[in-house]
């Protein structure tokens, strides 16, 4: 959607907040021992308490409120009777709708213990979120947000995930632009429109950067079997520096 208006921005600013405090507090929730249906279940009942309604389950019938997906599944990963253990690395992807806007988040993390190697596929993509954000100006190119993401996953030595994009949204979980690849695409002439909300969620990889869908329907992991870490922020683009919705 293009946001025109004040209210717009308003009722955008408060789904991407919810979305934004799900998904901090079921973060710091991830413990060791707990199932992914139980933290689901904990997102959930937040998402409840304001009054917000999950986006996947009320737009897809996904079978969860949230998406937890446990390495080498990177999204779209079925809360269920998975146990957390310490050192695995996870995603949380929190998408939500209130008073018919959307907004949408996600975010890697390492389950209670420091785990090097992971931690610093975690600090590259976050970085590679921050240039995407940066890059997302009315009147600039569409395809500088992957520029700016393949570039920052190079510096640091990974790869992206060319099957998984980010997109538009706003009055749907999925709208166009469609298809905000996290690579650069030279072939892509699509301009940035002042207001447009956007989901930006970086892929970064230390394999090739492909996924298949597992047999549940849903999950989707590195065909590789490498790791993989996302960050998504939904975004209102202006002429300067993008207002970040889920913060
Ligand atoms: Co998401
Ligand atoms: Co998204």
């Amino acid at each position: 959607m293009t946001a025109d208006s004040e209210n717009d921005i308003k009722y955008l600013k408060a789904i991407g907040h919810i979305c934004a405090m799900a998904l901090k507090k079921m973060m710091e929730h991830a413990k060791p021992g707990m199932t992914t249906g139980e933290l689901d279940n904990f997102g959930k009942e937040f998402l409840e308490k304001e009054g917000a309604q999950s986006a996947p389950q009320a737009m897809y019938q996904f079978p969860g409120a949230t998406c937890i997906s446990i390495s080498p599944v990177i999204a779209h990963g079925i809360p269920g009777d998975h146990v957390l253990h310490e050192g695995e690395l996870i995603n949380i992807d929190v998408s939500a709708e209130l008073d018919g806007y959307f907004a949408d988040t996600g975010g890697s993390m390492v389950v209670s213990k420091h785990v090097p190697e992971y931690e610093k596929l975690l600090e590259a993509t976050k970085s590679a979120l921050q240039k995407a954000v940066h890059a997302a100006k009315a009147g600039q190119p569409l395809n500088l947000i992957g520029k700016a993401v393949q570039d920052e996953a190079k510096r640091n030595g990974y790869g992206v995930i060319y099957d998984l994009t980010g997109h538009g949204l706003g009055r749907k979980l999925h709208e166009e632009p469609t298809n905000i690849f996290n690579y650069y695409k030279s072939k892509d002439r699509r301009i940035l429109e002042e207001g447009a909300v956007l989901a930006i969620e970086p892929f970064l990889t230390t394999g090739k950067g492909h996924v298949l869908e597992e047999s549940d329907g849903w999950s989707l992991r590195t065909i590789d079997r490498t790791i993989a870490a996302q960050f998504e922020h939904t975004i209102i683009v202006t002429k300067n520096e993008p207002i970040i919705l889920t913060i």
